[in-house]
Parts: C-alpha cells; sequence; structure tokens
C-alpha cells in the first residue's frame, strides 16, 4: 500500500515537473529563464537537471494535477499543495526558478524553489513527505553516481552542484544546507569511497561543516577538504577563476585530519602550556576516528613531532577515546 502512494508521488512529482519546465520556456517564465542564462546556465544544463519554473500565484499546478486525477488530499501529502485557511487549496511554490530533486533510482523525490529577487526565504522545499526526507539527500547524485571519477565531491547548493556539472565535474553532489548528515554519508557510502567537502567559504558554516565531517570520517570514508577562498562559493569560483582554477584546488585538497590541525593551530599558541593541552586533546579525539591503522599511526607520528610530546602520551589518549565511544 505504501509502495502504491510511493509510486503515485513520483508520478505527480514528474507530472508536476514537466509543467514547471514548460512554464519556464514559455512568455510568463521569461524573467526565470534569462534569470538563469545571467548566472551563466545554459539550454542544455537546464534540460538536464529538468529546471523550470513555477506559476506566479494561485493553483495552476494544483489544478492540472487536479486534471490529470489526483486528489487535493493526495496533493497536500506530496507536498505540491497548501490549504489555506479559507480550506482552498493552491500551490506551494510560486513564482521561483524550479529544481527537481531526483533521487538514485530516478525517480523525482521532491523540488527546491528558488526566489529570484532577495526575498526570503531564499530557497523552498518539498517538506517532509512519504518520499521525501531531506537529511537523506543528495542532490544530483543521479548523475554523480555514473561519473567515472572515484569520489563525489560535496558541495552546499543546487546551483553549486549545477554549475559543476555544466563544466564537467559530473561528480558533484550537493547536501542542501550545511550540516551534513550520518543518513546522507551512508549514501554516499554506497557508491565512493573517497569525498572531498567543497563547501562555502564562510565562518558560521566552519564549526557546523567540521561535526559533519566527522560523520563521514566515522563510516570510515576518505574525507579531503577543498577549500574556496573567502566570501565564495563553488558556483562562484568556477565562473570567476574557471574549471581549471576549480580543478586544481580540488587536485590540493587537504585531508580532512590536516584541515583539523590547521583549523585548530589557527587561534591557539602552542608556546602556552594550556594551549598545547587542549590542542592534543582535541587532536587526539580527532585522530581516534581514524580507523585505518596506518593512516592513524602516521598522523600520530607528525603530531608528535609537532607539539614535541611523546607519541606514547598521544597513543594513551587516544586510547581513552576508542574506550569511550566504544
Ligand atoms: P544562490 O544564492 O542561488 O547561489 O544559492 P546558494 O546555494 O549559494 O545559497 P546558500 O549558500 O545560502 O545555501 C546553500 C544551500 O542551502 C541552498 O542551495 C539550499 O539548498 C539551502 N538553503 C539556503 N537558503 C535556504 C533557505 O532559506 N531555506 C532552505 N530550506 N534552504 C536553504
Ligand atoms: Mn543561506
Ligand atoms: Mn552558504
Ligand atoms: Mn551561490
Ligand atoms: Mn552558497
Amino acid at each position: 500500500k505504501t509502495k502504491k502512494l510511493k509510486d503515485e508521488i513520483f508520478k505527480a512529482n514528474k507530472l508536476a515537473a514537466l509543467n514547471f519546465h514548460r512554464r519556464l520556456y514559455s512568455k510568463i517564465g521569461h524573467a526565470a529563464l534569462e534569470y538563469l542564462y545571467g548566472r551563466g546556465i545554459d539550454d542544455s544544463t537546464i534540460k538536464k537537471f529538468g529546471l523550470g519554473f513555477s506559476p506566479v500565484n494561485g493553483d495552476e499546478v494544483t489544478e492540472f494535477l487536479r486534471n490529470q486525477g489526483f486528489s487535493q488530499e493526495f496533493l497536500l501529502t506530496a507536498g505540491l499543495s497548501l490549504k489555506s485557511v479559507s480550506r482552498k487549496y493552491h500551490d506551494r511554490f510560486k513564482n521561483r526558478i524550479m529544481f527537481p530533486i531526483i533521487d538514485v533510482k530516478n525517480n523525482v523525490i521532491g523540488f527546491g524553489g528558488r526566489v529570484l529577487d532577495n526575498s526570503l526565504p531564499k530557497y523552498l522545499n518539498t517538506p517532509e513527505t512519504p518520499v521525501f526526507k531531506k537529511s537523506k539527500t543528495l542532490y544530483a547524485i543521479n548523475y554523480a553516481k555514473k561519473s567515472k571519477e572515484d569520489k563525489f565531491v560535496i558541495v552546499e547548493g543546487y546551483m553549486d552542484a549545477i554549475a559543476l556539472h555544466q563544466c564537467g565535474i559530473d561528480f558533484a553532489v550537493a547536501s542542501l544546507g550545511t550540516a551534513l548528515t550520518s543518513e546522507q554519508g551512508k549514501l554516499i557510502k554506497k557508491y565512493r569511497e573517497n569525498v572531498v567537502i567543497s563547501y562555502d567559504a564562510d565562518e558560521a558554516g566552519v564549526n557546523a561543516t567540521l561535526r559533519g565531517l566527522d560523520i563521514l570520517e566515522g563510516l570510515n570514508l576518505n574525507v579531503s577538504i577543498s577549500t574556496v577562498p573567502k566570501g565564495k562559493d563553488p558556483d562562484e569560483f568556477v565562473r570567476k577563476e574557471g574549471i581549471e582554477a576549480f580543478r586544481k584546488m580540488l587536485q590540493n585538497a587537504e585531508p580532512l585530519i590536516e584541515y583539523k590541525i590547521k583549523m585548530y593551530k589557527k587561534d591557539i599558541d602552542l608556546s602556552r602550556p594550556e594551549d598545547k593541552i587542549k590542542y592534543i586533546k582535541k587532536i587526539s579525539s580527532d585522530l581516534s576516528l581514524i580507523k585505518d591503522q596506518v593512516k592513524r599511526d602516521v598522523y600520530i607520528s607528525i603530531v608528535s613531532k609537532d607539539v614535541q610530546i611523546p607519541e606514547n602520551t598521544v597513543r594513551t589518549e587516544i586510547e581513552q577515546f576508542v574506550n569511550r565511544f566504544s
């Protein structure tokens, strides 16, 4: 029974996506189409990702789907319609550029919708439905899983993923926000062993990023970080600096543990004993997450030399973390 409901939602979403896409290329979608062109997105990319435009107002998509035989109650469940206080059904997505979200089996599981101006919220997503759970979702994985590359590069946003795919980085996926979840990590793990994180370069993101990354390391994925220059995101970076610069940045991605060492050392003074102790305890907790013995040993040796403390002291500290977590 749930299978049938899910299939119905996929069907409705697919029809909605086609409707949005047609509208983008109709007269009413003109400004939206120009917006996309203005951001460097071309027609073949628009087609590849099935981008669209939602009606400016009212209930056009709701009505369209009602005419295809879907009930109002069903369209609420699917997250495509909303019911107003006057009990009238209307479209959830209004006046937005539409990004269909497609899963590994090529089902349209939901949508993201972006405003054309600076109004808020900037993006609106499908709510949780029987087929859509944001924390389990990676945008563009339907394409990235087919890439010949042995890794995924994880970016924050729809536009980052699309811009990268357009210039040949066909292994990009977007986590749709900053904090990575363990469910997203497990999804990655099904397809790849290696991930490069290429998130926006803003201060607030960094701590949330660090936490999300532990999840990936805990799943025994090889994680590295590719840092775009301050204030930019991957989309802006490739547009301004070009694809070769981005590829080079990917090549120079830092292994997670090195990234952490760098981040931790940024705000401390290792000549102060209390800073040094704090640092060793923090980095030991990170070293304890490295499951690969060789990799762990190499970094124990590096850290020990760096802070001039016996390797065994670091080992003992790591043991404590391992015992605490197991
Ligand atoms: P552009 O301005 O179109 O380039 O978007 P962006 O992807 O660079 O935006 P940002 O870095 O702010 O956000 C990254 C991702 O987080 C977006 O692609 C969305 O998936 C998500 N996001 C951003 N803002 C919102 C919001 O207001 N609501 C929700 N639900 N998600 C958001
Ligand atoms: Mn934001
Ligand atoms: Mn951001
Ligand atoms: Mn952006
Ligand atoms: Mn961004």
